[in-house]
């Protein structure tokens, strides 16, 4: 099989969004009608999965979800965005995560309140019975990062029986400002530190954070740090700083999902051959398009 032609994996969280879009951020205590509201399947990884399928890449998702109509939403849903969720773990007595969204109309703004009350993540043991040649990518969004340490390592394993243009690609994403996921620069290829987590370590510039936390990746692998409204920027081994400016919509209505969409239009172009450069520029431009729309349905 062609390597463009293998699927990427995105293994992450699967959750539901009930977008409340709203003129303007509410007062506390205070009883206001929403412009609309909505729900949406959510999650870093899962959002990652509905870019790439739209993108036209053959793509996957490996997470965890519950039973019930929340979760029969969830998976028609997937289903409609042409992603292979045979690698899903069911949960029959645990509930969805659910995220509330205030969405605001005038900044564009989202504030996310998230509740995960029992669902646990996919293991080592679940990703030990994959089969690893049907994947060009994989990407890890950090969560559980020792057991995520541990299914980067079976991939690592299984690249080393394999020749270069065989061999999958790893990605990760820290994103939360948690302890625990600082563990996982060392283990991506290509490794998206968010802006949240730069400014946590005192970085005031995506380029000072690259800088900063480069010691900290593997020999040979990308470090990526976007920035909201200031675009993205990139370092490799030859420690050059690339950068993208962002491309701001005519007005940005939902920032929601900008840094999923961001993420996996990098991977898309890296995949496909494209320089770091060029994979910056997309992945910004497609994260500015999805800034100027409600969800995802017209990124391109
Ligand atoms: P998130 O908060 O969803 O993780 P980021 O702030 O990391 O998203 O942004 C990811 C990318 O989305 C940025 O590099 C940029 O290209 C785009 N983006 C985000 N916010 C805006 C905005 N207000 N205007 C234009 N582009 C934006
Ligand atoms: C957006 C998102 C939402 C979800 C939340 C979880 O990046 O994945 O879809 O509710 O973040 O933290």
């Amino acid at each position: 099989m062609e390597q463009t032609d293998k699927k990427i994996l995105c293994i992450g969280l699967v959750c539901l969004d009930i977008i409340n879009v709203v003129d303007k951020y509410p007062e506390e205590d205070t009883d206001k009608r929403c412009l609309s509201q909505r729900w949406q399947r959510g999650g870093n990884a899962s959002n990652s999965c509905t870019i790439l399928a739209q993108l036209g890449a053959p793509c996957a998702f490996m997470g965890s979800v519950a039973h019930g109509p929340v979760a029969d939403f969830i998976m028609n849903d997937f289903k409609m965005y042409e992603t292979d969720i045979s690698l899903i773990v069911e949960h029959a007595k645990c509930s969805v995560p659910t995220s509330v969204v205030i969405s605001s109309e005038t900044t564009g703004s989202r504030t996310i309140l998230h509740t995960n009350s029992n669902l646990p993540d996919v293991t080592a043991e679940d990703f030990s019975k994959l089969d690893l040649s049907q994947y060009q990518w994989i990407h890890w969004e950090g969560r559980n990062a020792a057991e995520q340490v541990k299914m980067i390592e079976k991939v690592r394993e299984y690249n080393r029986k394999q020749e270069k243009s065989n061999q999958i690609t790893i990605s990760v994403e820290i994103e939360k400002t948690r302890e625990p996921l600082y563990q996982l620069f060392p283990h991506g290829d290509l490794v998206f530190v968010s802006k949240d987590v730069a400014i946590h370590f005192g970085f005031q510039s995506a380029a000072s954070a690259l800088k900063g936390f480069y010691s900290r990746v593997r020999k040979g692998a990308v470090l990526i740090c976007a920035w909201a409204e200031k675009g993205a920027d990139a370092m490799g081994p030859d420690g050059v700083v690339v950068h993208s400016d962002a491309f701001p919509p005519e007005k940005v209505v939902d920032t929601l999902g900008a840094g999923d969409t961001f993420n996996a239009s990098v991977i898309y172009s890296l995949s496909r051959g494209g320089t770091l450069q060029e994979a910056l520029t997309f992945g910004c431009q497609i994260a500015g398009k999805k800034c100027g729309i409600h969800g995802y349905d017209g990124i391109l």
